[in-house]
């Protein structure tokens, strides 16, 4: 059992060895938070770590106290937790411990709220507290779970309103957490379409900082995660934590460092447009905050959400499965191709080692184009004689897989579906509906379009052998309101949207367990920990340039799992940034991610199929450490000048491992470089063969695991050094977008 409860002292511990959350219950009722972060002895009280007599705020107004569940109107003038409006309209509820309950395992949240779970009740402990606001009847539970393996806190709240009169909730964090101390740098991942998730860090300063969405997604401005690392932390060692929030929708994730330099920080849904009444015997929950911290530094800190978003996040056959290498047809044809064109790109793909084709946007309605079509999810007999069904099979014929593209949450003006239904499109009555990219959102929190949605998507999909799905969602909400609901009810309309989204998902997944989704937005606008729940990998960018991928992906990394991001080499010029980067450092990029190609494979020299089919070998050879090794950052694409990346995967037992360094411009008379790597056994010798390009490799060099752990990899120049390179008298290795990959090896015995 990994919580201690200490009923003399009031206080329980929740510790794995990894990490430790030290919580009391104040001599007022109140509950506060001891300690969260290092792990510490179980069995001393912690309550000097809190305030010594504390007795509320009588007289202590703006006393640093850390608490579990922060609220406004009682002396703390912080951010809060939790606000509540009474029914006389006053917003000052004092939640007071009543009970709790120590549970093995870990119950799953209420309705279709993505969350964490556990396949043995062994995995994790569940600490319920409930709290109780007198006056108004309001009862809360704070929900916190800790995991055995990782050092990780999962954390929510439920609302349930027991007093006659109506309550509403104003603001409803999923967590909140005190920390004593404002000397940490704040990563947030910020950008937008084409440069997701680039890491913004500075220093905490007195006030509010953080980053939020009210699109009605999670969105590609700023991502649901954020990260505090001391000033001295590092990729490789220092106090780290990481702080992510399971939900595809409006979010808030900020800081705020007090008056006695005490830092809080909370994530959660918006409060911006968000209301929530609660009738008596009505009840709301939030979603599902993950807390994790270590002092082993911040790939460390990366590792083990990794390793809970994708074992214990994702769900269903594809979570542990092998991901096929996939072909998408998108930027090798847009919405100009037919039954005839796939087929022989699906055939070419066949041919290179691929194992799944993927048709993109364009094969239903008359959809030449993005201005028109999307809500007619039926085959575009035009293109596809033989309809989805007559072309899957022949893919499917050749050995390949077969998966479609759809935008189930959008509608064109001009469809059939809009002209049935135009009061299905999300917008105000009265006003005029803004459009972007010539299409409107539909009202995903109205019940009766989620269902037809699902009937035709449902009947497009089961009518042909598809094994995959690329869900889309290509703008964000405006004129938010949904006439399913009265008006003092609209601030749960962003809420209800992204249930009534999961909601489809959860049809399709349940309909079709099989079917491998990948969840995009306009690429990456909807990458967060919510959606893996039922798409375990996500279109990390539209932006395939593999220059600008080294910075997206290296952002992504920080919350999110390899085995999530798809990261496809498509061709040059580049569609978004016209670079020139070979084929072969287009691939070395996209290898560190759900690997596949977004190309016309008939319009590629001999040459270039032979390397591509090089590529495909040499990354389903090595398919279980891509997507399912620790993965370790080892150069930062943001420090210096951005010339140089360099990352690594390991397996779990050190046995194997894959060093990437990448340079992006060649400078003459380089300085002499060696590539620290990490997650090797110091005691072992390993087989270092290296990868310049996907011809022949050098010839394999044995290296000692502490050597390459010290003294580092030779990049400059290169170890061993390659055939040709001194050639004419120089010992570097010429050439811009030069990307090396090392096959690290144990050697037995
Ligand atoms: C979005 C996606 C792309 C592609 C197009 C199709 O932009 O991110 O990958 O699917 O839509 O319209």
């Amino acid at each position: 059992m990994t919580i201690a409860w200490n009923p003399e002292t009031q206080e329980w511990h929740l510790h794995n060895g990894r990490t430790s959350w030290v919580l009391g219950v104040l001599p007022n009722g109140w509950i506060g938070l001891l300690h969260a972060g290092a792990p510490l002895a179980v069995g001393p009280s912690y309550a000097h770590l809190g305030p010594s007599d504390f007795a509320g705020f009588d007289n202590r107004v703006g006393e640093p106290v850390a608490l579990a569940l922060p609220v406004p109107g009682l002396g703390d003038f912080r951010v809060p937790g939790l606000v509540v409006e009474a029914a006389d309209g006053s917003q000052v509820v004092e939640p007071r411990y009543v009970t709790h309950r120590i549970l093995p395992g870990k119950p799953p949240l209420p309705g279709l709220l993505p969350g964490t779970y556990v396949e043995d009740d062994a995995e994790a402990d569940t600490l319920e507290i409930d709290l109780r606001d007198e006056p108004t009847g309001l009862a809360i539970t704070l929900t916190l779970s800790i995991f055995r393996d990782q050092p990780i806190v999962a954390r929510s709240v439920h609302l349930k309103n027991f007093g006659g009169a109506k309550v509403v909730v104003r603001t409803a964090m999923s967590a909140t957490l005190d920390l004593p101390d404002d000397d940490w740098n704040l990563l947030t991942f910020s950008g937008a379409w084409a440069r997701e998730r680039f890491p913004v860090d500075r220093p905490l300063v007195p006030g509010r900082q953080g980053v939020g969405s009210l699109r009605g997604g999670s969105g590609n401005e700023h991502n649901p995660s954020l990260v505090l690392r001391r000033p001295a932390t590092t990729e490789a060692a220092g106090d780290c934590w990481g702080i992510v929030l399971a939900w595809s929708g409006n979010f808030l994730a900020e800081a705020e460092v007090g008056p006695f330099g005490t830092t809080r920080v909370r994530i959660g849904v918006h409060p911006d447009q968000f209301a929530w009444p609660l009738e008596a015997g009505e009840s709301f929950t939030t979603p599902e905050a993950l807390l994790a911290w270590t002092d082993a530094g911040l790939s460390a800190m990366s590792e083990s959400l990794h390793e809970l978003l994708r074992h214990r996040m994702a769900r269903g056959p594809w979570r542990d499965a092998p991901r096929p290498v996939l072909l998408n047809n998108w930027e090798g044809t847009y919405f100009d191709f037919d039954h005839d064109r796939i087929v022989a790109m699906a055939r070419a793909a066949k041919d290179m080692g691929m194992e799944l084709f993927v048709l993109d946007d364009g094969w239903f309605g008359r959809r030449d184009s993005d201005d028109r079509s999307l809500g007619d999810w039926v085959v575009d007999r035009r293109k596809l004689p033989h309809g989805l069904d007559g072309l899957a099979r022949e893919v499917k014929s050749l050995g390949l897989g077969f998966g479609v593209w759809i935008e189930p949450e959008m509608v064109n003006p001009d469809s059939d579906l809009f002209r049935a239904h135009p009061d299905w499109a999300i917008g105000v009555p009265g006003r005029k509906r803004t459009e972007s990219r010539q299409q409107l959102v539909l009202d995903f929190a109205n019940p009766v379009v989620v269902e037809h949605i699902a009937s035709a998507i449902i009947e497009a999909i089961a009518s042909a052998p598809i094994d995959y799905i690329k869900w889309d969602w290509n703008r964000f909400i405006t004129e938010p309101f949904t006439p399913t609901l009265p008006p003092e009810r609209q601030g749960e309309f962003f809420y209800r949207y992204n249930l009534g989204m999961y909601e489809l998902y959860e049809r399709l997944t349940t309909r079709f367990p099989h079917i491998l989704f990948e969840s995009c937005a306009s690429g990456g606008a909807r990458f967060d920990a919510g959606i893996l729940a039922w798409a375990p990998q996500a279109w990390t960018s539209d932006d395939t340039d593999a220059v600008e991928r080294l910075k997206i992906q290296w952002g992504t990394s920080f919350a999110y799992p390899l085995s999530s991001m798809g990261a496809h080499v498509s061709a040059v010029p580049n569609h978004q940034t016209g670079r020139l980067a070979s084929l072969d450092f287009r691939a070395a990029v996209a290898m560190f991610g759900a690997f596949g190609y977004e190309l016309n494979p008939t319009a590629m020299s001999e040459d270039d199929l032979a390397t591509v089919r090089r590529q495909v070998a040499f990354y389903t050879e090595r398919r279980d450490l891509f997507q399912y090794g620790r993965f370790l950052r080892l150069r930062s694409p943001f420090d210096g000048d951005g010339n140089e990346t360099a990352w690594m995967v390991a397996s779990p037992d050190a046995s194997r491992a894959v060093v990437a360094h990448y340079r992006v411009l060649h400078r003459p008379w380089p300085h002499r470089d060696r590539l620290v790597v990490r997650g090797l056994d110091p005691a072992a010798r390993y087989a270092v063969t290296c990868w310049d390009g996907f011809g022949a490799p050098m010839p394999t060099v044995e290296r000692g695991g502490d050597e390459l752990m010290t003294v580092g990899l030779g990049i400059e120049p290169p170890d061993p050094m390659p055939a040709g390179a001194d050639a004419d008298g120089h010992r570097e290795v010429r050439g811009d977008f030069r990307a090396r990959l090392f096959d690290l090896r144990k050697v037995e015995g």
